[in-house]
């Protein structure tokens, strides 16, 4: 069902990866929901060329960019500015990656070069994107920035690894930055924290099946699936959340305030 809720509203979208990728998702809803979209991932991602099959779906131009290098997202937003000859109201970053992850290298041991390289990825890339952003112009007043995390960035999940830290920094980056471009252009910044999702970037995670179905069990409406995230991030973006600013809103079926269920209790007495 569509309600037209970003009729005329122009976006730029990182991270679809393939069709399980959070950003594909929303990159449909937001074509129903009438926005004119970008999408861009990093280079090597799009060797897979499958974000061409979802460029044509929603008819949207692809524009590479690797979110840890300064020259890339000034690129991407300057095209994107002669793309829609003017700024644009919205930016999705759901954009996630660790190496240590990657390598099975344990928080305790962690690679410092591939903390960095990490961070640098999936967290000061927000800053990097929107301090571009502001410098150019590039979102129009009213505009929303949402990027995706994790509550790892809050409590401890063993082999969230590294990628809790990146987290934690991001959260505080849509804050801090969230300040400024309100202040400065009545630009909003939040963050969506969601359930976790089978995507290549959550699966990743080791244990993640019992990562997943642990987390269902807690939350008295079940996991929000990528699809639910995807209609979250609709109604961010749209006219009716234009207050809302600095803000990490769990997206999570009530796991982040449920202390204990009676069926994880049960499970427990067996
Ligand atoms: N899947 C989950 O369980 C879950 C839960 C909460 C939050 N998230 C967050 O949602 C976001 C999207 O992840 P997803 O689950 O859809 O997985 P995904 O693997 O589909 O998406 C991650 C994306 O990051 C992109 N990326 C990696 N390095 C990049 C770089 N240098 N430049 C540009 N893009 C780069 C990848 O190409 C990929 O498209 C991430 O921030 C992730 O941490 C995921």
């Amino acid at each position: 069902m569509s309600y037209n809720l970003l009729k005329g509203k122009k976006g730029i979208i990182f991270g679809a990866l393939d069709e399980n990728s959070i950003a594909w998702k929303t990159a449909l809803r937001c074509h129903a929901e009438g926005a004119q979209i970008i999408l861009t991932n990093a280079p090597i991602a799009m060797r897979l060329g499958e974000i061409n099959k979802l460029a044509e779906a929603v008819n949207a131009p692809v524009i590479p960019c690797d979110v840890s290098s300064d020259e890339d997202v000034l690129n991407l937003l300057t095209k994107s500015m002669e793309h829609f000859g003017g700024g644009v109201d919205f930016i999705l970053h759901s954009i996630g990656m660790s190496i240590n992850v990657r390598k099975g290298i344990s928080y305790p041991e962690n690679n410092y070069d591939f903390t960095h390289k990490g961070l640098d990825i999936s967290a000061i890339s927000l800053h990097r994107v929107l301090q571009t952003a502001l410098k150019l112009d590039a979102i129009n007043e009213w505009g929303s920035v949402v990027a995706l995390t994790y509550i790892a960035a809050q409590r401890v999940f063993p082999d969230y690894n590294d990628m809790a830290d990146a987290k934690s920094m991001l959260e505080s980056i849509a804050r801090n930055f969230g300040y400024y471009y309100g202040t400065r252009k009545k630009v909003r910044v939040n963050t969506i924290s969601q359930s976790p999702t089978r995507t290549k970037a959550g699966s990743g995670v080791k244990g993640f099946d019992g990562f997943i179905n642990y987390a269902e069990k807690m939350s008295p409406l079940g996991n929000a699936s990528a699809e639910d995230c995807a209609n979250y991030c609709v109604t961010m973006f749209s006219d009716m959340t234009k207050m809302v600013t600095m803000q990490n809103l769990f997206h999570d079926g009530g796991f982040s305030f449920t202390g204990v269920t009676a069926e994880v209790i049960e499970s427990m007495e067996k």
